[in-house]
């Protein structure tokens, strides 16, 4: 049983002002077949389709302005600056950052996370010192701080989760102790859709002088987030799983953690002078951005930020809460089939097993049926292991989602189990 709030399967879905159908026609991609069947896209955990607004940007900044920036006196150099520097204020916007110095441009959250580790990690945690974790996390937001700890002589601490995927908040604060440097931790999680309390886990950490990073690569693009009401002091996330192009993300840090920190990488436009006795480096966040950017992905996410706008966030969240309850209510009765990850706080992710059957086995059923869906231990393995299974089959939500296709989803599993089952 899960505690995701119960729809029924014949109430009207709840989007008076979230016009769905509109909604989809934004996103070319999804008008297609697979298989001779319309394509059901559920793996947007995994990656996000695009709207029209963000492939058009790329297309523009390339037809029209493309030049390299921060440097150029010319014309195209400027244009290409400002739309760059234009994406930094939507993402400052966006995650309610109080400074645009403190938003740095990364590839994603798996260089974000392993910019923190590098940089802040290394400066900060010694022999003997203690990272937390959680037993829900993203690979990379494991890897990066065992590979320091590794390097530092330093402890990996993970916090526990229940039968359900929920943190065990006792457990964590618990972990938190005097020779804790550093916590991370997701606030959604990949395999489970369990959300973390964030704002309590860092009110918790910061009584005890403790710094918290928060993974944000799934809650970005599912619920409003407000940095400065959590209070984190470091939150990554990636464009792709946002509507946006792959190879673009972002390290939101708190400003006086950012300057005290050593750059990441070393190259052109993180520097203010360079003899061959000494460097001086660039201000914020020009610091962090080492070598020419991915600027056309750059100026696309700050496109995606403004669609989601325009959409949002408080319907998006909305609208994939109906159709998580109403996905989770349909596959319940469904013989054979185990939910993994039933949070009281979840969103986006529906993970199941079924019997002994295959998830990779589901999956290519599911996919001759035109539905995309996960199946694998989402760079999440250590969740598996908790959970004793090998792997989950993952239907993941996006805000061009419907109903109709949590039907075929669910037609799909019936399918699987007459020919598997
Ligand atoms: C919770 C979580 N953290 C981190 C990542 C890594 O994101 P990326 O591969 O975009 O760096 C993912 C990707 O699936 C994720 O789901």
């Amino acid at each position: 049983m899960t505690t995701v709030a119960k729809i029924p399967r014949d109430a009207p879905a709840m989007l008076s002002e979230f016009d769905v159908e509109k909604v989809r026609r934004d996103f070319p991609i999804l008008d297609q077949k697979v298989h001779g069947k319309p394509l059901v896209y559920l793996d947007n955990a995994a990656t996000t389709q695009k709207p029209l607004a963000v492939i058009e940007a790329i297309e523009h900044y390339y037809r029209h302005d493309n030049s390299n920036i921060h440097r150029g006196v010319h014309a195209l150099s400027e244009r290409a600056t400002e739309s760059y520097e234009n994406s930094r204020a939507a993402v400052q916007r966006f995650l309610n950052a109080a400074d645009p110095r403190e938003i740095v441009f990364t590839r994603g959250t798996t260089e974000a996370i392993n910019l923190v580790a590098q940089t802040y990690g290394r400066k900060h945690v010694g022999a003997g010192d203690e990272v937390l974790i959680t037993a829900m996390e993203h690979h990379s937001n494991i890897v990066p701080w065992q590979i320091l700890c590794e390097e530092k002589g330093a402890r990996l601490r993970v916090a526990p989760i229940n039968d359900r995927g929920e943190l065990l908040v006792e457990d964590f604060e618990k972990f938190l102790g005097p020779k804790t440097r550093l916590a991370a931790v997701s606030h959604l999680s990949n395999a489970l859709g369990t959300i973390n309390p964030v704002r309590d886990l860092v009110h918790m950490a910061h009584a005890r002088g403790i710094p918290v990073l928060v993974d944000g690569a799934q809650a970005a693009p599912r619920m409003a987030v407000d940095v400065q009401d959590l209070d984190c002091d470091f939150y990554a996330i990636s464009g792709h799983k946002m509507y946006a192009p792959t190879g673009i993300g972002v390290l939101y840090g708190k400003a006086e953690l950012l300057e005290a920190m050593p750059p990441y990488q070393g190259g052109g436009d993180m520097i203010a002078s360079v003899t061959f006795e000494k460097t001086v480096y660039n201000r914020l966040p020009y610091k962090f951005e080492a070598g020419t950017p991915n600027i056309a992905d750059t100026i696309a996410l700050g496109a995606a930020i403004e669609y989601l706008e325009q959409l949002g966030l408080e319907q998006v969240e909305r609208h994939e809460h109906d159709l998580l309850a109403y996905a989770t209510e349909a596959v319940e009765s469904i013989p054979g089939l185990t939910i993994v990850g039933t949070a009281g706080e979840k969103a986006g992710v529906l993970s199941f097993t079924m019997g002994d059957i295959h998830p990779h086995d589901i999956g290519t059923i599911l996919d001759r049926e035109g539905i995309a869906v996960r199946t694998g231990h989402h760079c999440a393995q250590p969740v598996m292991q908790r959970f004793q299974i090998p792997a989950t089959v993952r239907a993941s939500f996006g805000l061009y989602n419907t109903r109709q296709e949590v039907d075929a989803l669910v037609a799909g599993i019936h399918k699987v189990n007459e020919v598997l089952g």
